[in-house]
């Protein structure tokens, strides 16, 4: 749908690499270079009419934000580089005061790796139990194995709602509703969900949220950090400088501003948050729901014509959503990424990101094919051909 907003569409490229960022429609750009070719100015600072024009527009995508996840107010959106930066404020500036020796963090092997390392990092530094919730037979998440995951010493699940490689959903709303009976904190990485389908922290009890612009359409270098109002309150900021502060004095006494700004120092990614704010008005117009089943159906059509592809092997055939991953039979992965850009189909290769998958799936490297509004079953069936012919693909790898 609405491919003709998309300029890059207008070449013969095939892009099935959304997991890794998606494309941007021209209505994101044009919003960027607006700001930047008629009311550059910087934000929060000024007096004049572009900085107001300016103020009005940055603050204005934190209400499009807390529509977009249902929060209750906008002073829980804070603006970030991304869901890295993200979850590394929420794991430095919140658990890390919070969270003392043998205090246990579930996560699962299927994570990406900034929902692993940053709480790796704190087991080292404060001696906290990072332990990982058994994957079922399918490689997901289920509430049993989350249930019995739980000690009297867990007090963080943090996980992703969809997973960047197999693009399986987890019950984030009973996952939630367990976290509250037990007073354990819930953090959910929405990098892979966000863009793709209806959330609602309220609803499933999130406590702090991570998410990405420039996997929904908006550009790179931005993205989001939710929380519960009274949680992200207590969040030390991890960046200090201009903008957050409301005073100090040459004898070290320093006050910081209220939530949002305390937790957003020195001038923010002005024209980022700009193009954030156009990417959501556009998915809304088109509607979460719509995108989410055209997904589903794309997954559906793919796996189904995959069939009459021999020597196949794909890892998520049972799982409902955005992406395949597969390998042909004795073929490296990143030899069939390079043998499909020769016919301008862009596929990620490797271990994504999650390398501790592997010890699950029993397999380091696979292709992945992520989709999203763009793309068409005409280009699955372009894909198919290309793969059927794959018996040639030493002749052009090589
Ligand atoms: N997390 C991104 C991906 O899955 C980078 O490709």
């Amino acid at each position: 749908m609405n491919r003709e907003d998309f300029k890059i569409l207008d070449t013969n490229l095939i892009y099935f690499d959304n997991g890794a960022t998606t494309l941007k429609p021209v209505q994101v750009v044009d919003s960027i270079v607006d700001y930047y070719t008629n009311y550059t100015a910087n934000a929060h600072r000024g007096d004049y009419d572009n900085s107001l024009k300016v103020d009005m527009m940055y603050e204005g995508v934190r209400d499009k934000v807390k529509k977009l996840i249902n929060s209750e107010k906008t002073s829980e959106i804070i603006f970030t580089a991304g869901t890295t930066d993200s979850l590394n404020r929420i794991v430095f500036g919140f658990m890390k005061n919070k969270l003392k020796s043998n205090d246990e963090v579930l996560i699962t092997k299927a994570e990406h790796a900034s929902n692993i390392l940053p709480w790796l990092e704190l087991e080292k530094e404060i001696g906290i139990v990072v332990k990982y919730i058994p994957l079922t037979n399918d490689n997901t998440v289920s509430t049993e194995n989350v249930k019995n995951s739980i000690t009297e010493n867990t007090k963080v699940i943090s996980i992703a709602q969809v997973t960047n490689v197999l693009g399986d959903t987890r019950p984030i709303e009973d996952i939630g509703k367990i976290c509250k009976e037990n007073n354990i904190y819930f953090v959910v990485d929405g990098a892979q969900s966000v863009p793709h389908m209806k959330i609602d922290v309220n609803k499933s009890n999130i406590d702090f949220l991570a998410f990405s612009a420039h996997k929904m359409l908006g550009p790179t270098g931005v993205g989001v950090l939710y929380g519960k109002y009274e949680l992200l309150d207590e969040l030390k900021p991890t960046i200090v400088g201009g903008g957050m502060n409301s005073l100090f004095e040459s004898d070290g006494l320093v006050e910081y501003k209220k939530l949002p700004t305390r937790l957003e120092a020195g001038t923010p990614n002005i024209a980022g948050v700009i193009g954030l704010g156009r990417a959501i008005d556009y998915l809304l117009d088109i509607g979460m729901d719509k995108i989410h089943d055209y997904e589903i159906e794309l997954k559906h059509y793919l796996l189904k014509r995959l069939e009459e592809v021999p020597n196949i092997e794909i890892y998520n055939k049972n799982i409902e959503g955005a992406t395949v991953a597969f390998n042909l039979e004795g073929v490296f992965a990143q030899d069939t990424a390079v043998y499909l850009n020769h016919y301008h189909i862009c596929v990620r290769a490797g271990n994504h990101c999650a390398k501790i998958l592997k010890d699950e799936l029993h397999v380091k490297n696979t292709c992945r094919i992520s989709f999203y509004l763009y793309n068409t079953k005409e280009e699955i069936d372009k894909l198919i051909d290309v793969l059927k012919r794959s018996k040639d693909i030493f002749k052009i790898v090589l």
